[in-house]
Protein backbone atom coordinates (compact mmCIF):
# COMPACT_ATOMS: atom_id res chain seq x y z
CA UNK A 1 0.00 0.00 0.00
CA UNK A 2 2.62 2.31 0.65
CA UNK A 3 4.35 1.48 -2.37
CA UNK A 4 1.32 2.55 -3.73
CA UNK A 5 0.41 6.09 -2.34
CA UNK A 6 4.15 6.76 -2.89
CA UNK A 7 3.69 6.33 -6.72
CA UNK A 8 0.59 8.26 -6.81
CA UNK A 9 2.12 11.07 -5.11
CA UNK A 10 5.55 10.79 -7.66
CA UNK A 11 2.73 10.43 -10.70
CA UNK A 12 1.00 13.51 -8.91
CA UNK A 13 3.87 15.61 -8.99
CA UNK A 14 5.23 15.49 -12.10
CA UNK A 15 1.79 16.22 -14.08
CA UNK A 16 1.65 19.35 -11.30
CA UNK A 17 5.44 20.31 -13.02
CA UNK A 18 4.13 19.64 -16.23
CA UNK A 19 0.24 21.64 -16.48
CA UNK A 20 0.97 24.41 -18.96
CA UNK A 21 -2.27 26.16 -17.16
CA UNK A 22 -4.90 26.67 -15.09
CA UNK A 23 -6.89 23.96 -16.92
CA UNK A 24 -4.23 21.72 -16.64
CA UNK A 25 -3.93 22.13 -12.73
CA UNK A 26 -7.72 21.81 -12.43
CA UNK A 27 -7.59 18.39 -14.06
CA UNK A 28 -4.58 16.75 -12.25
CA UNK A 29 -6.55 18.39 -8.70
CA UNK A 30 -9.60 16.28 -9.79
CA UNK A 31 -8.00 13.32 -11.01
CA UNK A 32 -6.03 13.06 -7.47
CA UNK A 33 -7.33 15.31 -4.77
CA UNK A 34 -10.90 15.09 -6.02
CA UNK A 35 -14.31 13.27 -4.44
CA UNK A 36 -13.51 10.52 -7.18
CA UNK A 37 -9.81 10.90 -6.90
CA UNK A 38 -7.23 8.49 -6.59
CA UNK A 39 -6.28 9.94 -3.01
CA UNK A 40 -9.93 9.37 -1.90
CA UNK A 41 -10.09 6.06 -3.51
CA UNK A 42 -6.58 4.62 -1.62
CA UNK A 43 -8.58 6.06 1.70
CA UNK A 44 -11.65 3.85 0.96
CA UNK A 45 -8.78 0.92 0.94
CA UNK A 46 -8.15 1.21 4.19
CA UNK A 47 -11.27 -0.38 5.60
CA UNK A 48 -9.99 -3.38 3.76
CA UNK A 49 -6.25 -3.22 5.88
CA UNK A 50 -5.63 -4.78 9.21
CA UNK A 51 -6.54 -2.43 12.20
CA UNK A 52 -3.26 -1.86 13.13
CA UNK A 53 -2.06 -0.74 10.08
CA UNK A 54 -4.67 1.83 9.04
CA UNK A 55 -3.39 4.68 11.06
CA UNK A 56 -0.01 5.13 9.87
CA UNK A 57 -1.49 4.71 6.20
CA UNK A 58 -4.31 7.48 6.70
CA UNK A 59 -1.31 9.74 8.17
CA UNK A 60 0.60 8.92 4.70
CA UNK A 61 -2.82 9.86 2.72
CA UNK A 62 -3.34 12.98 4.69
CA UNK A 63 0.51 13.73 4.50
CA UNK A 64 0.41 13.67 0.21
CA UNK A 65 -2.55 15.32 0.54
CA UNK A 66 -1.30 18.27 1.76
CA UNK A 67 1.58 18.37 -0.04
CA UNK A 68 -0.11 18.12 -3.52
CA UNK A 69 -2.66 20.81 -2.51
CA UNK A 70 0.69 23.10 -1.63
CA UNK A 71 2.27 22.25 -5.01
CA UNK A 72 -1.08 23.32 -7.03
CA UNK A 73 -1.38 26.73 -4.94
CA UNK A 74 2.21 27.71 -5.76
CA UNK A 75 1.63 26.39 -9.24
CA UNK A 76 -1.45 28.81 -9.33
CA UNK A 77 0.57 31.84 -8.22
CA UNK A 78 3.27 31.28 -10.66
CA UNK A 79 0.73 31.38 -13.17
CA UNK A 80 -0.61 34.56 -11.82
CA UNK A 81 2.76 36.28 -11.79
CA UNK A 82 3.63 34.89 -15.51
CA UNK A 83 0.73 36.60 -16.41
CA UNK A 84 1.32 40.26 -15.01
CA UNK A 85 4.77 39.57 -16.36
CA UNK A 86 3.42 39.23 -20.15
CA UNK A 87 1.19 42.06 -19.98
CA UNK A 88 3.64 44.44 -19.15
CA UNK A 89 5.13 42.83 -21.93
CA UNK A 90 2.30 43.47 -24.75
CA UNK A 91 0.28 46.21 -23.21
CA UNK A 92 2.70 48.72 -23.42
CA UNK A 93 1.34 52.04 -22.79
CA UNK A 94 2.81 55.25 -25.00
CA UNK A 95 2.36 58.03 -21.80
CA UNK A 96 3.82 60.62 -24.28
CA UNK A 97 1.06 60.02 -26.67
CA UNK A 98 -1.43 63.07 -26.82
CA UNK A 99 -4.90 62.51 -24.59
CA UNK A 100 -8.50 62.72 -26.13
CA UNK A 101 -10.02 66.04 -26.31
CA UNK A 102 -12.61 66.47 -24.36
CA UNK A 103 -15.18 68.25 -26.64
CA UNK A 104 -15.50 71.74 -25.03
CA UNK A 105 -19.31 73.52 -25.21
CA UNK A 106 -19.42 77.23 -25.83
CA UNK A 107 -21.98 79.96 -25.11
CA UNK A 108 -25.32 79.84 -27.34
CA UNK A 109 -25.82 82.05 -30.37
CA UNK A 110 -28.06 83.85 -28.11
CA UNK A 111 -25.98 85.32 -25.68
CA UNK A 112 -23.32 85.64 -27.91
CA UNK A 113 -25.48 88.27 -29.66
CA UNK A 114 -26.70 89.32 -26.02
CA UNK A 115 -23.14 89.95 -25.21
CA UNK A 116 -22.34 92.01 -27.94
CA UNK A 117 -25.08 94.39 -27.72
CA UNK A 118 -24.53 94.90 -24.22
CA UNK A 119 -21.15 95.77 -24.71
CA UNK A 120 -21.85 97.99 -27.71
CA UNK A 121 -24.58 100.01 -24.90
CA UNK A 122 -21.84 99.82 -22.24
CA UNK A 123 -19.71 101.70 -24.35
CA UNK A 124 -22.29 104.25 -24.94
CA UNK A 125 -22.70 104.79 -21.12
CA UNK A 126 -25.97 102.51 -20.56
CA UNK A 127 -25.95 100.32 -17.22
CA UNK A 128 -26.67 96.71 -17.95
CA UNK A 129 -29.57 95.67 -15.28
CA UNK A 130 -31.86 92.38 -15.46
CA UNK A 131 -35.81 91.87 -14.13
CA UNK A 132 -37.87 89.09 -12.97
CA UNK A 133 -38.90 86.56 -15.41
CA UNK A 134 -42.12 86.67 -13.39
CA UNK A 135 -44.03 89.67 -13.16
CA UNK A 136 -47.22 91.56 -11.46
CA UNK A 137 -50.00 92.42 -13.74
CA UNK A 138 -49.40 96.23 -12.78
CA UNK A 139 -45.87 96.26 -14.08
CA UNK A 140 -46.47 94.19 -17.20
CA UNK A 141 -49.48 95.96 -18.15
CA UNK A 142 -51.47 99.13 -16.06
CA UNK A 143 -48.20 100.68 -15.21
CA UNK A 144 -47.31 100.75 -19.11
CA UNK A 145 -50.45 102.35 -19.80
CA UNK A 146 -52.00 99.65 -20.65
CA UNK A 147 -55.56 99.33 -18.46
CA UNK A 148 -57.61 96.37 -18.22
CA UNK A 149 -59.84 95.63 -21.38
CA UNK A 150 -57.18 97.64 -23.93
CA UNK A 151 -56.76 95.89 -27.17
CA UNK A 152 -53.30 95.85 -26.54
CA UNK A 153 -53.71 92.87 -24.38
CA UNK A 154 -54.38 90.66 -27.21
CA UNK A 155 -51.27 91.72 -28.74
CA UNK A 156 -49.64 89.97 -25.58
CA UNK A 157 -51.63 86.87 -24.39
CA UNK A 158 -49.28 85.05 -21.48
CA UNK A 159 -49.29 82.15 -18.96
CA UNK A 160 -50.37 83.15 -15.48
CA UNK A 161 -50.00 81.80 -12.40
CA UNK A 162 -51.86 80.15 -9.87
CA UNK A 163 -52.40 82.43 -7.00
CA UNK A 164 -53.57 81.93 -3.45
CA UNK A 165 -56.87 83.12 -2.84
CA UNK A 166 -57.15 85.58 -5.16
CA UNK A 167 -53.76 86.80 -3.75
CA UNK A 168 -50.20 86.39 -5.43
CA UNK A 169 -47.16 85.86 -3.37
CA UNK A 170 -45.62 88.81 -3.99
CA UNK A 171 -46.66 91.44 -1.13
CA UNK A 172 -49.21 94.16 -2.44
CA UNK A 173 -48.20 97.89 -2.52
CA UNK A 174 -51.36 99.09 -0.89
CA UNK A 175 -53.63 96.50 0.78
CA UNK A 176 -56.58 97.37 -0.79
CA UNK A 177 -58.86 95.25 -3.50
CA UNK A 178 -57.06 96.96 -6.16
CA UNK A 179 -53.78 96.36 -5.96
CA UNK A 180 -54.84 92.43 -5.36
CA UNK A 181 -56.55 92.25 -8.71
CA UNK A 182 -53.16 94.41 -10.51
CA UNK A 183 -50.57 91.99 -8.60
CA UNK A 184 -51.86 89.16 -10.26
CA UNK A 185 -49.35 87.06 -11.47
CA UNK A 186 -47.89 86.46 -14.92
CA UNK A 187 -44.38 85.39 -17.32
CA UNK A 188 -43.50 88.60 -18.34
CA UNK A 189 -44.59 89.42 -21.78
CA UNK A 190 -41.65 91.57 -22.52
CA UNK A 191 -38.90 93.16 -20.82
CA UNK A 192 -41.09 96.54 -20.19
CA UNK A 193 -41.73 96.36 -16.67
CA UNK A 194 -38.37 96.93 -15.98
CA UNK A 195 -38.46 100.71 -16.52
CA UNK A 196 -41.13 101.17 -14.58
CA UNK A 197 -39.32 99.25 -11.69
CA UNK A 198 -36.28 101.28 -12.48
CA UNK A 199 -37.74 104.83 -12.59
CA UNK A 200 -39.44 103.75 -9.49
CA UNK A 201 -36.42 103.28 -7.90
CA UNK A 202 -34.04 105.45 -8.84
CA UNK A 203 -34.05 109.52 -9.79
CA UNK A 204 -33.11 110.78 -13.92
CA UNK A 205 -30.75 110.99 -15.27
CA UNK A 206 -31.22 107.62 -16.38
CA UNK A 207 -29.41 104.98 -19.14
CA UNK A 208 -30.07 101.15 -18.70
CA UNK A 209 -30.42 98.11 -21.02
CA UNK A 210 -32.38 95.58 -19.92
CA UNK A 211 -31.93 91.85 -21.39
CA UNK A 212 -34.21 88.83 -20.84
CA UNK A 213 -36.10 86.11 -21.19
CA UNK A 214 -40.03 86.90 -22.38
CA UNK A 215 -43.01 84.87 -23.22
CA UNK A 216 -46.15 84.63 -24.70
CA UNK A 217 -48.70 82.39 -25.32
CA UNK A 218 -48.91 81.65 -28.83
CA UNK A 219 -48.67 79.21 -31.96
CA UNK A 220 -45.16 78.69 -32.67
CA UNK A 221 -43.66 79.31 -36.35
CA UNK A 222 -40.87 80.41 -38.13
CA UNK A 223 -40.76 83.82 -37.12
CA UNK A 224 -42.94 83.08 -33.38
CA UNK A 225 -41.88 80.62 -30.40
CA UNK A 226 -43.41 81.14 -26.96
CA UNK A 227 -40.21 81.92 -25.01
CA UNK A 228 -37.89 84.58 -26.83
CA UNK A 229 -35.16 87.72 -25.54
CA UNK A 230 -35.57 91.12 -25.56
CA UNK A 231 -33.36 93.96 -24.99
CA UNK A 232 -35.13 97.03 -23.26
CA UNK A 233 -33.46 100.39 -23.82
CA UNK A 234 -34.36 103.36 -21.66
CA UNK A 235 -32.87 106.72 -21.80
CA UNK A 236 -34.85 109.76 -19.48
CA UNK A 237 -33.23 113.15 -18.35
CA UNK A 238 -34.04 116.96 -18.51
CA UNK A 239 -33.60 117.12 -21.95
CA UNK A 240 -32.91 113.22 -23.86
CA UNK A 241 -34.90 113.78 -27.13
CA UNK A 242 -35.66 112.09 -30.41
CA UNK A 243 -32.47 113.40 -31.86
CA UNK A 244 -30.41 110.87 -28.76
CA UNK A 245 -32.55 108.15 -29.81
CA UNK A 246 -31.63 107.89 -33.74
CA UNK A 247 -27.89 108.60 -32.80
CA UNK A 248 -27.92 106.04 -30.62
CA UNK A 249 -29.18 103.66 -33.05
CA UNK A 250 -26.99 104.75 -35.82
CA UNK A 251 -24.13 104.34 -33.41
CA UNK A 252 -25.30 100.42 -32.53
CA UNK A 253 -26.31 99.37 -36.11
CA UNK A 254 -22.75 100.83 -37.49
CA UNK A 255 -21.57 98.76 -34.51
CA UNK A 256 -23.32 95.42 -34.86
CA UNK A 257 -23.99 95.37 -38.26
CA UNK A 258 -21.52 96.82 -40.34
CA UNK A 259 -21.07 100.50 -41.46
CA UNK A 260 -23.62 100.14 -44.85
CA UNK A 261 -26.90 99.51 -42.86
CA UNK A 262 -29.33 101.84 -43.60
CA UNK A 263 -32.00 102.72 -41.19
CA UNK A 264 -35.83 104.54 -41.14
CA UNK A 265 -38.11 105.14 -38.72
CA UNK A 266 -41.58 104.59 -39.15
CA UNK A 267 -44.79 105.42 -37.02
CA UNK A 268 -45.41 102.97 -35.09
CA UNK A 269 -47.98 102.72 -31.84
CA UNK A 270 -47.42 101.08 -27.97
CA UNK A 271 -49.38 102.72 -25.64
CA UNK A 272 -46.27 103.33 -23.37
CA UNK A 273 -44.79 105.75 -25.70
CA UNK A 274 -45.81 109.00 -27.68
CA UNK A 275 -44.97 108.85 -29.75
CA UNK A 276 -43.87 105.44 -31.04
CA UNK A 277 -41.50 104.04 -33.85
CA UNK A 278 -41.01 101.22 -35.33
CA UNK A 279 -37.11 100.94 -36.66
CA UNK A 280 -36.69 99.21 -39.76
CA UNK A 281 -32.62 97.95 -40.97
CA UNK A 282 -31.95 97.33 -45.04
CA UNK A 283 -32.04 93.39 -45.00
CA UNK A 284 -28.66 92.38 -44.21
CA UNK A 285 -29.43 89.03 -45.64
CA UNK A 286 -29.84 89.97 -49.59
CA UNK A 287 -28.29 94.02 -48.61
CA UNK A 288 -31.74 95.68 -49.43
CA UNK A 289 -32.41 93.82 -52.73
CA UNK A 290 -35.21 91.69 -51.59
CA UNK A 291 -35.60 87.78 -49.72
CA UNK A 292 -37.62 86.01 -48.13
CA UNK A 293 -36.28 86.91 -44.81
CA UNK A 294 -37.15 90.67 -45.47
CA UNK A 295 -40.29 89.50 -47.24
CA UNK A 296 -38.99 91.27 -50.50
CA UNK A 297 -39.39 94.71 -48.99
CA UNK A 298 -35.78 95.03 -48.51
CA UNK A 299 -36.68 96.63 -44.73
CA UNK A 300 -36.76 94.29 -41.62
CA UNK A 301 -38.45 95.39 -38.38
CA UNK A 302 -35.81 95.25 -35.46
CA UNK A 303 -36.95 97.47 -32.72
CA UNK A 304 -40.01 99.32 -31.59
CA UNK A 305 -39.25 102.26 -29.88
CA UNK A 306 -40.38 106.00 -28.87
CA UNK A 307 -40.77 108.81 -26.40
CA UNK A 308 -41.60 107.19 -22.85
CA UNK A 309 -45.32 108.17 -22.62
CA UNK A 310 -46.51 111.25 -19.87
CA UNK A 311 -48.28 108.44 -18.58
CA UNK A 312 -46.03 106.23 -17.49
CA UNK A 313 -43.72 109.08 -16.01
CA UNK A 314 -46.79 110.00 -13.85
CA UNK A 315 -47.06 106.40 -12.60
CA UNK A 316 -43.35 106.27 -11.51
CA UNK A 317 -43.61 109.55 -9.86
CA UNK A 318 -41.88 111.92 -12.35
CA UNK A 319 -42.94 114.91 -13.66
CA UNK A 320 -43.65 114.71 -17.32
CA UNK A 321 -43.06 118.42 -17.31
CA UNK A 322 -39.70 118.42 -16.45
CA UNK A 323 -38.16 114.66 -17.54
CA UNK A 324 -38.24 113.35 -21.07
CA UNK A 325 -36.73 110.12 -22.93
CA UNK A 326 -36.87 107.86 -24.57
CA UNK A 327 -37.34 103.94 -24.43
CA UNK A 328 -37.32 100.96 -27.06
CA UNK A 329 -37.45 97.18 -26.89
CA UNK A 330 -35.56 94.91 -29.41
CA UNK A 331 -36.25 91.65 -30.18
CA UNK A 332 -32.55 89.62 -29.73
CA UNK A 333 -33.92 86.72 -31.79
CA UNK A 334 -34.60 88.79 -34.66
CA UNK A 335 -31.41 90.33 -34.39
CA UNK A 336 -29.55 87.18 -33.83
CA UNK A 337 -31.33 85.65 -37.05
CA UNK A 338 -30.67 88.65 -39.17
CA UNK A 339 -26.82 88.77 -37.70
CA UNK A 340 -26.37 85.18 -39.06
CA UNK A 341 -28.72 84.60 -41.84
CA UNK A 342 -31.37 82.14 -39.31
CA UNK A 343 -34.73 81.52 -41.16
CA UNK A 344 -36.07 80.39 -38.07
CA UNK A 345 -36.42 81.35 -34.71
CA UNK A 346 -36.90 77.38 -33.34
CA UNK A 347 -33.83 76.53 -34.20
CA UNK A 348 -32.22 78.67 -31.29
CA UNK A 349 -34.81 76.30 -28.93
CA UNK A 350 -34.00 72.83 -30.64
CA UNK A 351 -30.91 72.24 -28.41
CA UNK A 352 -29.96 70.73 -31.95
CA UNK A 353 -26.31 70.32 -31.80
CA UNK A 354 -25.76 70.16 -36.01
CA UNK A 355 -26.88 74.04 -35.21
CA UNK A 356 -25.04 75.04 -32.28
CA UNK A 357 -21.66 73.77 -33.67
CA UNK A 358 -21.64 76.12 -36.54
CA UNK A 359 -21.59 79.46 -33.80
N1 LIG B 1 -42.47 95.96 -25.27
C1 LIG B 1 -42.86 96.02 -26.64
C2 LIG B 1 -43.23 94.65 -27.15
O1 LIG B 1 -42.75 93.69 -26.64
C3 LIG B 1 -41.75 96.58 -27.49
C4 LIG B 1 -41.46 98.03 -27.21
C5 LIG B 1 -42.02 98.99 -28.00
C6 LIG B 1 -40.64 98.38 -26.16
C7 LIG B 1 -41.75 100.33 -27.79
C8 LIG B 1 -40.36 99.74 -25.92
C9 LIG B 1 -40.93 100.69 -26.76
O2 LIG B 1 -39.59 100.15 -24.94
O3 LIG B 1 -40.64 102.02 -26.55
O4 LIG B 1 -43.97 94.54 -28.09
Amino acid sequence: MQDKLSKIKQKALTKINQAKNLADLNKVKTEYLGRKGELASALKDIKKMPKNKRPKVGKLINEIKERLEKEIKQKIKKFETDKSKNITKTEWIDVTRPGIRPSLGHLHPITQTQKEVENIFKRMGFEVIEGPEIETDYYNFEALNIPKDHPARDLMDTFWLKTINGKSQIANRNNNQQSVISNKLLLRTHTSPMQVRIMEKRKPPLRIIVPGRCFRHEATDASHETTFHQIEGLMVGKDVSLANLKGIFKEFLTRFFGPKTKSRLRPGYFPFVEPGFELDVSCVICKGKGCSVCKNTGWVEIIPCGMVHPNVLKNVGYDPNKIQGFAFGMGLDRVAMMKYGIDDIRLFYSGGLKFLNQF
